[in-house]
Formats: C-alpha cells, structure tokens, sequence
C-alpha cells in the first residue's frame, strides 16, 4: 500500500514527537464476523449475509441514535440490530438462540495481525489506547476474552459522552480522557466514517482496509496513511524511511 507524500512529511515529523494512538474495536481489532461460526450452525450458508447485515444495521441505529439524540447503549445497538435481521431474514430463532448470538458477540476473536502489531507499536513506546462506542464493561470484557487487554494503556469508550462515532465530541472526549494533544493523535481503524470523523477532527488517521474490496468513502478526505495490517502500521510508523 503507498504512502501519500505528505503522509511521509508526517512520519518523518512524528519520529520526534510521542505519540497516541487510538484504536477502533470492532471490525479493527475484533473481526465482528467471527459471529458466523455460531450462526452457521443455524442457517448453514446465509450466515454470512446475515452478520453483515446484522454489523451494517448496527453502525446504521448508531448514526440514527445520535443524529435524532436518542442515545442508547452501543449494546442496544447491536440487539436491536439482530432482531431487526432476523425478521429481514425471516429466520424466527428462539430467545435462547438469540441471546446465544449476543453473546457470542462478546467473545470475538482478534484479528490475526492484531497481537503482534500491537506488541511492536507498545515496544516503542506508543501509547495505545482502545477507542470504541461499545460500553466500557463490554470493551474491556471482549478485549480480554480476545487476550490483548494487556496492551494497552486504557480504553475510552463514546459511552462516556452518550454518543456514537463520528460525532465531534467523542473525538474531543479521546483527547481529555488520553491528554493526548490533537496533533499527538492518531486513530486506526477499518471504518472509513471513523476515519474521516478523526480527520475532520484535527486528528491523523490510519485506514486499515482489512479486505482489497473495501472502499473508502469519496469525501475528498483521505487517510493519513492507508495500510493493510497492524505489522504494515508499525512498519510504516516506526521505520518512516520505508
Ligand atoms: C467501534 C465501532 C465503530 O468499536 O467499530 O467504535
């Protein structure tokens, strides 16, 4: 992936200054498909179109939630969401099926890149933070199941604030939270909306583009940098030359 030459100027410039990262959770860190297992054994090969739909509705009562501020827990998000698929789907599951399902959301896996990147940026001396709209509890439930809690200095969660990426005031509340300056700042994450959230709000901003078919957003933002795992982050944030 190419570093646009003004993210380069960036890099050379950051080796000088410490700097923090926030990053993203589900979908970044946290492969929210990981659901598909246990829906597999349900609807066999509609899983997948399931969860995805499950994940875009989600994000979609997010952003509704906080446009009509009608704020509820990240975790309502995520149930409303199911039941939503589930009638789209028509596939009537049972309560116990369903609460199987929200559960399993609490134990997604890592992604594979993700241990070791984080390991290499912490081994610089980069603070890092977990940066999410889920609820603080569930951030911190789910990233130890995962077994990388350990890696970071703290967790910040939009929960704090009652609003949902990308709404201006979560990113101010990160900087309060970390003391991180916003020239300091960079987030990681796979969401584009996060991404261009983070750039509008002074921030630079890595896009993970975890698969070659994401597209990001044609806003006339672009990413700071755009690579394609936490190894590729930390080589291209700890080695600027390259
Ligand atoms: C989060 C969602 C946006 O973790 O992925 O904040």
């Amino acid at each position: 992936m190419d570093i646009h030459p003004t993210a380069v100027a960036t890099c050379e410039a950051e080796i000088a200054m410490p700097i923090t990262i926030a990053f993203d959770v589900y979908g970044t860190l946290i492969d929210t498909q990981g659901v598909i297992a246990v829906l597999e054994d349900l609807i066999g090969e509609r899983a997948a179109e399931f969860s995805r739909t499950w994940r875009d509705k989600q994000l979609e009562y997010s952003f509704r939630r906080g446009l009509m501020a009608a704020y509820a827990d990240f975790g309502v998000c995520t149930r409303q969401a199911l039941e939503y698929t589930c009638l789209y789907y028509q596939t009537p599951f049972t309560s116990d099926q369903k609460r199987g399902l929200l559960d399993s959301y609490s134990s997604l896996p890592a992604f594979d890149d993700v241990k070791t990147g984080l390991s290499q940026l912490q081994g610089a001396g980069i603070s890092l933070y977990a940066f999410s709209n889920g609820a603080r509890r569930a951030v911190e439930v789910l990233l130890a199941n995962a077994g990388i809690r350990d890696c970071f200095d703290g967790i910040v969660s939009c929960d704090d604030v009652r609003s949902f990426k990308p709404n201006p005031a979560v990113y101010a509340h990160f900087l309060k939270e970390s003391g991180a300056t916003r020239e300091a700042a960079w987030l990681v994450s796979s969401n584009p909306f996060d991404v261009i959230g983070a750039i509008s709000a002074g921030w630079r901003a890595a896009w993970l583009q975890r698969s070659g078919s994401a597209v990001f957003d044609p806003w006339d933002i672009e990413p700071t940098l755009t690579v394609a795992s936490l190894g590729d982050l930390a080589a291209k944030l700890l080695t600027p030359a390259h």
